[in-house]
């Protein structure tokens, strides 16, 4: 939702390292921006509407009055209160002396505000994230009131700020990551969470210097350290430029056990595209590979998951699959819904995780509930995930992010292995997460002796040659297909996506794909139920986009081809190659080469991306950072 990044040093400067890591996780939230920081003159702050490059640029006009030891940064996805400077983080206290950034929704902030405001404290914005900086400050004056504080301390330390953040803390509902600084206590960075996420970077940094870092997700901090903690809920931590303590919010010191990461930042660079999302989109045949090759059992007919928890036995006791997502998460679920009950024999059930929570799930302790999630940080899956657990489920995560949320409350973790995707529209992320679903459910089957070993080594092979099949997508000729196509129908008001079986989500995907970066309305339907409604809308302007690649559906798709057809509709077919129905029923053929029917949404799916995306760059838009919406929805 919003990016945080904040760094203590004992030499040089933090402005240029909080603004480099803060480009880094503009992908979280990109509203609005601010940084603050301790120098000379005091407490320095600047914040911006729009982008990080407005902030950017405004420090270069007007920078701080000299190097800071000490700073934070935020780039803003706004929730509670309008897109303004007022509104932008950091926030201050009355005394202007402590400054604050927070990531999530605090719940009760009326009630905490209303308090405040009758002991004197006047707001300067309308954010839940401002009541927290006069709550500390009440807090703090509560502390200091017997015994005044002188305030810096011997680095590590407890001060009064601690003890200040922790009782506010305790009386603060909903969710955060919170850093806080204060000018009386410059040595330190006080850091919150509960339910958002927020990494610690533990110094030395690359040059050797004593500092500490925070950020809201790794690849921020890999320039400075590869030591990470990633702060768990209910827990305060204190960064000095030597160290980092860890307490609960009760005061309990928890032992601290900080994590090396081995992957490279390079990999979350752009590599020369001229955006993430064509990047990523390119990166497919790879991160398909990387999901799914060392996992394959050729020989058994089976899939070995690395450090999985979930053994035969467990897996033999599951009766029901229930899947919760959101976004294009849900879609690939809706396609595993297929793969489990087909390859595993199992009822399966997919929900958006933000329905599957204030519906009434029936208790079930042989449910395994799976949570698909790229980021592994989506509130509303993460929350589904809790219920389905205390409803008796054991509980899968499918996710992209080592150490995310979502996998630290799971069972049992299946990671998809894309790599960093930065595009705002997952494209990699998804077509992995089909593969992982489809690994899971040919393990179900055999676990479950629903798949013969001969049956689940045709289902490995299939998946064994996905990867050089997927080459034709990747040629200039298709490419420029799609270039042609998009152009055509760049101007088109509406799209109509259509799609039967498992190419019913596929269809949704398309559609979304096109709304999240190009704005054009588009609706994704079953085929099938065209009839009952979208019908009425086909005329020559509304482009169809219909999926009838090979497969027990095809038929019965191109029977409502016809039906659009004869109303005049513009179809765009995805079709395999030399399908002897395409040139007579479609204005424009997208091919694509032809796998088995349960791997065809994997490819598919990829020209649809990439029509969108293209179609997106003709209208002037910007696909990486689409308007309203955010790589990681940390609220409910
Ligand atoms: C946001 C993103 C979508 C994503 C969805 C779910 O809405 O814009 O691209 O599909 O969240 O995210 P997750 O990280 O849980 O897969």
């Amino acid at each position: 939702m919003c990016g945080i990044f904040g760094a203590v040093t004992r030499k040089g400067d933090v402005t240029p390292a909080i603004l480099a890591g803060l480009a880094l996780l503009e992908y979280r939230g990109y509203d609005s921006a601010g940084v603050a920081v301790f120098t000379e003159r005091g407490v320095e702050k600047r914040r911006r509407v729009g982008k990080l490059e407005v902030l950017r640029e405004a420090l270069h006009r007007e920078g701080f009055g000299g190097p800071a030891l000490i700073g934070v940064g935020h780039t803003r996805w706004a929730t509670h209160g309008g897109v303004t400077e007022e509104n932008a983080h950091p926030h201050s206290d009355s005394s202007g002396d402590l400054v604050l950034v927070h990531n999530g929704i605090i719940e009760n902030y009326l009630d905490l505000k209303r308090e405040l405001a009758a002991k004197g404290h006047i707001f300067r914005s309308a954010t839940d994230s401002e009541v927290l900086a006069h709550a500390i400050e009440e807090q703090l004056a509560r502390m200091e009131a017997p015994a005044k504080e002188s305030g810096t301390k011997t680095a590590g330390d407890e001060t009064a700020l601690e003890r200040a953040v922790r009782a506010t803390m305790r009386e603060a509902r909903g969710t955060y990551a919170i850093v806080v600084l204060h000018r009386r206590f410059p040595d330190r960075i006080l850091v919150a969470r509960q339910d958002s996420p927020v990494v610690i970077g533990i110094g030395p940094d690359v040059h050797g210097n004593p500092a500490s870092f925070v950020a809201s997700d790794v690849p921020a901090l890999l320039a400075h350290t590869r030591k990470v903690y990633y702060l768990r809920d209910g827990e305060v931590a204190t960064l000095t430029a030597d160290r980092v303590t860890v307490r609960r919010l009760d005061g309990e010191l928890v032992p601290f056990a900080p994590l090396e990461i081995r992957w490279d930042a390079a990999a979350a660079d752009r590599r020369g595209y001229p955006h993430y999302m064509l990047k990523e989109i390119e990166e497919q045949p790879d991160a398909v590979a990387q999901t799914s090759f060392d996992r394959l059992d050729d020989d058994r007919g089976d899939v070995r998951f690395e450090d999985f928890a979930l053994g035969d036995e467990r897996l033999r006791a599951i009766r029901r699959v229930q899947i919760v997502a959101c976004g294009t998460s849900l879609h690939a679920g809706l396609v595993g819904k297929f793969y489990l009950e087909h390859l595993a024999g199992l009822p399966t059930e997919c929900d958006y995780a933000s329905e599957f929570r204030y519906r009434s799930p029936i208790p079930s302790g042989d449910v395994l509930a799976v949570g698909i999630s790229q980021s592994g940080e989506t509130m509303d899956t993460l929350k589904a995930l809790g219920e389905a657990r205390t409803r008796g489920a054991s509980v899968l995560g499918i996710c992209n992010v080592r150490g995310s949320s979502i996998p630290r409350m799971s069972d049992a973790v299946l990671y998809t292995h894309a790599g960093p995707e930065i595009g705002v529209a997952s494209t990699k992320a998804f077509t992995c997460q089909l593969v992982a679903l489809y690994l899971l459910a040919v393990r179900l089957g055999r676990a479950r002796g629903h798949l013969s070993q001969e049956q689940g080594r045709e289902a490995i092979r299939a998946l064994r040659v996905l990867r050089p099949r997927l080459d034709p997508l990747f040629s200039d000729d298709a490419r420029e297909n799609v270039h042609r196509i998009a152009k055509r129908f760049a101007g088109a008001r509406d799209f109509l996506f259509l799609g039967r079986g498992i190419n019913y989500p596929i269809a949704l995907e398309g559609a979304l794909k096109l709304k999240e970066i190009s704005y054009i309305h588009a609706e994704g339907y079953p085929a099938g139920e065209m009839k009952h409604g979208p019908i009425a809308m086909i005329d020559a302007t509304l482009p169809v986009v219909v999926i009838a690649t090979q497969g027990r559906d095809r038929e019965k798709t191109l029977n409502q081809l016809e039906q659009v057809k004869a109303r005049g509709g513009q179809v765009i077919l995805v079709a395999n190659p030399g399908d002897p129905e395409a040139e007579r029923l479609a204005d424009e053929v997208i091919e694509v080469p032809a796998t088995t029917d349960e791997l065809a949404p994997i490819v598919n799916v990829i020209p649809l991306q990439r029509l969108a995306y293209e179609i997106a760059v003709m209208r002037g838009l910007s696909p990486d950072s689409p308007r309203n919406l955010a790589k990681s929805v940390t609220v409910e």
